[in-house]
């Protein structure tokens, strides 16, 4: 190998992994992204000229920057057949600092040291093991900087300060005569002199956060009263449902409950089920609910206020007894059978053999080593053009900030604000039924993934730490990023003269996050500078009792006594465009059908022709803005800055498009629902940009139906919305109707939604045609002859042998205490914490 065949002139190699790598081993490497392994066994021989191929700046990515990324043996092994290395290169982002980077671990520990000291008065406990009538810190997490600084900063990161840091820190103060829930900001940080503590109100409709919205500090505290409050009942349930609720292990019936918890903020009651406790529980209700009180913050208070069984209603715990034992109640003797089967519900396999099933399926592999760069510290991505910071947090987990496709910004924040699931039924639990999934931190119940299974087996994974009452969660498989071939070119066409027959490969980088409660999130990024953001759902259903004549309408039927009940997904994001800039207006296009009549028509046909048109208008009042997508999708709505136009003197845009399943809810007017999501009335809504409207919902929506902390629709108070700085909130979803196939588990092909923002005028011309990945055929000169091609020097058929994918492993999500050091909590609790609400095993 030569390492002085050719100039090089790439700035700065400082450490490039092994030093003897430095610039040279980088310059091939670089190489060795575009050609293949083959190519570059030539290239390093000194007889073979590539200057041509050097000159091309493009060639080089942003491979000016310095790197101080992973080592790639390339060379060295070329000539051997193994692929140039599976790891990602380094990226170099705008700034080196990522204004949305969650806290570290010492700032939080930093943060919660100085709320806790005596001078700040706050009273708090330490959260292990306190009570609800203690003050507890729920939540610490940093807190986005204005926009206005922020974009600042991006702009001239070398000249101007980076925007001062803060840290939002949520306290419930249950120790409070009048308990309740407070918000602060705290910074600037780092902790010093200047760092101040202050009510955190101005993003909220309300000043108080009512205490009976809390979020579960205390994952001991309902199993304990529910052991409690179902004491006298377990002979009878335990007759009834042939299991046992002994507060044991291998107890066999559990609880599962409704929400929201209250209205306004003034109690806190909910409907709880029973159901088997065995794999898939949400599945095997008993037909047996409980309505119970637990307002406040002395569980010694709580109660059970109602019961039902099949139907049968008791005001009491007492009266239900009475009737078991003398004899009224009308018992339903088939949930005792002994041999009833529970294993559908679970997710082993069954069924029969398929046709070579026994071969693990195909995998995609990038022979010529990864395509797309991080950086790991920074949080920050990019891929052929595209760039993006990462961020993540407690209510909604993954976000992307600074969005840029050929170095200009598109998108400064995307990012997933609320998600509802509204039931309908004929029992107290479905009927009573619209979770707000925000309320629980989807971003806290991000659990790691399933590598191979969850995302192909080449992705590379970013951790997330999200700081929780019990201590730091840390995820090391959190986010996954991969590339893939889309199987079909991004555009093609077939021709017979020269220049007009060929295509350009279609690839997608994907950047996804799963939580527990069954989504996938992802963003995928295109060559044309289309964006998708999908949302794919796979899990257990929350299944509701099965009997034929009263349920029939409320969902699907899945085996004997269980169904899947009927309820609406919907999910908003908040996508901040800034299209060329901030100022940017509402475009509102539609298609109609006209009839017109020309002199130029001729007779035979008539005078009259009928055929469509376009209209575009502009929507200049913000209360004109909240959206649905016109009938049979006859036109849409797209964010245009009416001041830049591109060469045909057409604004420049970006459209929103309905991808799979676009839908809205369809229940309106429902007391659990009423102001919490306003937004899910719509498809999509366009509103003034502001920084006392960060997001479209808060974690204590869910529990606020009557008097929100963040009611939507006050965001729309008659402002102008031409060229200012907008946001659209974007929804997507399913009306899901339940089926037999949805058991045991909902698919991610039939459960899933998109939109996809896309170029519109932004560009002269579609822009994916400069890529190289791309092949132009030549028709022949002579009859007969055959086809030439130009493939723009990108082989497709490069070969190698890539490193062995790592054995499977599966890694759990880690407890760490307020230091970071690792912390023990038992399965059990870890249960606990992740299922809160939905599998309640009775006793602390
Ligand atoms: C080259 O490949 C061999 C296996 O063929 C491997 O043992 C060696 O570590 C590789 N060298 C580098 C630098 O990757
Ligand atoms: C819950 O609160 C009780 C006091 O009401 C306390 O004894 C218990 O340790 C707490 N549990 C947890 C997990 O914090
Ligand atoms: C401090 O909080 C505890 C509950 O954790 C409460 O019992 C006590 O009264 C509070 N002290 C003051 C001075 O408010
Ligand atoms: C259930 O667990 C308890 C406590 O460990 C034990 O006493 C009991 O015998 C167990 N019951 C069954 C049926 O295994
Ligand atoms: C049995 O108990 C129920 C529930 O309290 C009551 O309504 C009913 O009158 C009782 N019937 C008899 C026969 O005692
Ligand atoms: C809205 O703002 C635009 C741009 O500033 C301005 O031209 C227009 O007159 C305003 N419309 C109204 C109704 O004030």
């Amino acid at each position: 190998m030569s390492h002085s065949s050719k100039p090089v002139n790439i700035a700065s190699p400082t450490s490039f992994g092994h030093g003897r790598y430095a610039t040279r081993g980088y310059l091939l490497l670089i190489i060795s992204l575009t050609l293949n392994v083959l190519l570059i066994v030539a290239i390093i021989r000194p007889a073979i000229d590539i200057n041509g191929i050097l000159k091309q700046d493009t060639f080089f990515g942003n491979s000016g920057h310095s790197s101080t990324g992973p080592n790639m043996p390339l060379v060295e092994n070329a000539s051997s057949g193994r692929c140039p290395s599976s790891t990602y290169q380094q990226a170099s982002p705008p700034a080196t600092v990522n204004l949305w980077a969650s806290l570290t671990i010492p700032e939080l520990a930093e943060i919660d040291a100085w709320v806790r000291a005596p001078e700040r008065r706050l009273n708090l406990t330490q959260n292990k093991n306190s009570a609800l009538s203690d003050n507890v810190i729920y939540l610490i997490e940093a807190y986005y900087p204005p926009k206005k600084e922020a974009l600042a900063f991006l702009n001239d990161p070398h000249q101007v300060p980076r925007p001062d840091r803060y840290a939002r820190v949520t306290i419930q103060h249950g120790g409070l005569k009048i308990p309740e829930i407070k918000d602060y900001l705290v910074g600037p940080l780092p902790i010093g002199s200047a760092t101040k503590i202050r009510r955190l109100t101005e993003i909220y409709h309300r000043e108080d956060i009512p205490f009976n919205a809390y979020a579960l500090t205390n994952w001991t505290s309902i199993p304990s009263f529910m052991a409690r409050a179902v004491k006298p009942l377990i002979p009878a349930m335990e007759d009834l449902f042939g299991g046992t609720i002994r507060g044991f292990d291998n107890d066999t019936l559990i609880a599962g409950m409704s929400g929201p918890f209250s209205f306004d903020g003034s109690f806190r009651r909910l409907w709880t089920t029973w159901r088997r406790n065995t794999a898939g529980s949400y599945l095997l209700p008993v037909n047996f609910y409980n309505y119970i009180d637990i307002s406040g913050t002395d569980p010694s208070q709580w109660k059970i206020l109602k019961l039902m069984y099949h139907d049968q209603i008791f005001p009491t715990v007492e009266s239900f007894l009475e009737a078991y034992n003398n004899g009224t109640l009308v018992r339903h003797p088939e949930q005792k059978a002994p041999d009833l089967d529970f294993s559908w519900t679970q997710r082993k396999r069954v069924g029969q053999d398929r046709d070579l099933d026994e071969l693990p399926g195909p995998r995609s592999v990038s022979f010529s080593g990864l395509r797309y760069r991080i950086d790991r510290e920074q949080q920050y991505v990019s891929w052929l053009g595209w760039g993006m910071y990462l961020g993540f947090d407690r209510d909604m987990g993954l976000n992307l900030w600074d969005i840029r496709f050929r170095g200009q910004r598109i998108i400064y924040q995307l990012q997933p604000q609320e998600a509802i699931a509204q039931y309908g039924g004929n029992d107290p639990l479905q009927t009573s039924t619209a979770w707000l999934d925000r309320h629980f931190g989807m971003g806290t119940m991000v659990r790691d993934m399933i590598p191979h299974y969850d995302c192909p087996q080449e992705s590379v994974y970013l951790p997330a730490i999200t700081f929780t009452p019990q201590g730091n969660v840390q995820v090391q498989r959190a986010i996954c990023i991969f590339e893939q071939d889309t199987g079909r070119p991004l555009s093609r066409h077939t021709g017979f003269l020269e220049g007009e027959f060929g295509a350009v490969k279609s690839y997608v980088l994907t950047i996804r996050t799963v939580t527990t409660v069954g989504k996938y999130f992802d963003y995928s990024f295109y060559l044309d500078g289309t964006i998708e953001v999908r949302l794919s759902a796979s899990g257990y259903m929350q299944g509701g009792y099965y009997t034929s004549k009263i349920q029939e309408g409320y969902g699907g039927r899945i085996r004997h006594t269980s169904m899947g009940n009927l309820h609406d997904h919907v999910i908003n994001y908040k996508v901040d465009f800034d299209i060329a800039g901030t100022e940017n207006s509402l475009l509102k296009t539609t298609t109609k059908q006209e009839e017109v009549t020309h002199p130029w028509l001729d007779d035979d046909w008539g005078k009259q022709a009928i055929q469509q048109r376009i209209n575009k208008e502009y929507i200049a009042n913000e209360d004109d803005a909240l959206l649905k997508y016109p009938t049979n999708f006859q036109g849409g709505y797209a964010i245009v800055n009416q001041d830049v136009r591109n060469t045909w003197g057409l604004p420049k845009g970006y459209a929103i498009h309905p991808g799979y399943s676009p839908i809205h809810n369809t229940v309106v007017g429902s007391k659990r629902l009423l102001n919490n999501a306003n937004w899910a009335r719509y498809n999509l809504a366009v509103s003034l940009r502001k920084e006392t409207e960060p997001s479209s919902s808060s974690m204590w929506n869910l529990h606020l139906p009557g008097a929100p902390m963040v009611d939507f629709h006050k965001f729309f108070n008659g402002e102008n919305i031409t060229q200012q700085d907008l946001v659209a909130w974007i929804n997507l979803g399913m009306h899901h109707l339940p089926q037999a196939e949805d058991s045991p588990n909902t698919k991610t092909n039939l459960a899933t939604s998109s939109f996809l923002l896309t170029p519109l005028n932004y560009f002269d011309a579609d822009v994916s045609m400069e890529m190289k990945n791309a092949i132009l055929l030549h028709p022949p000169k002579a009859p007969g002859g055959s086809y030439t091609f130009d493939d723009y020097g990108v082989k497709q058929d490069v070969t190698c042998l890539p490193d062995a994918p790592a054995p499977f492993e599966y890694t759990p999500t880690k407890w760490l205490g307020l230091s970071g050091e690792p912390d023990v909590i038992s399965p059990e609790d870890a249960r606990r914490v992740s299922e809160m609400y939905l599998r309640v095993r009775i006793g602390a």
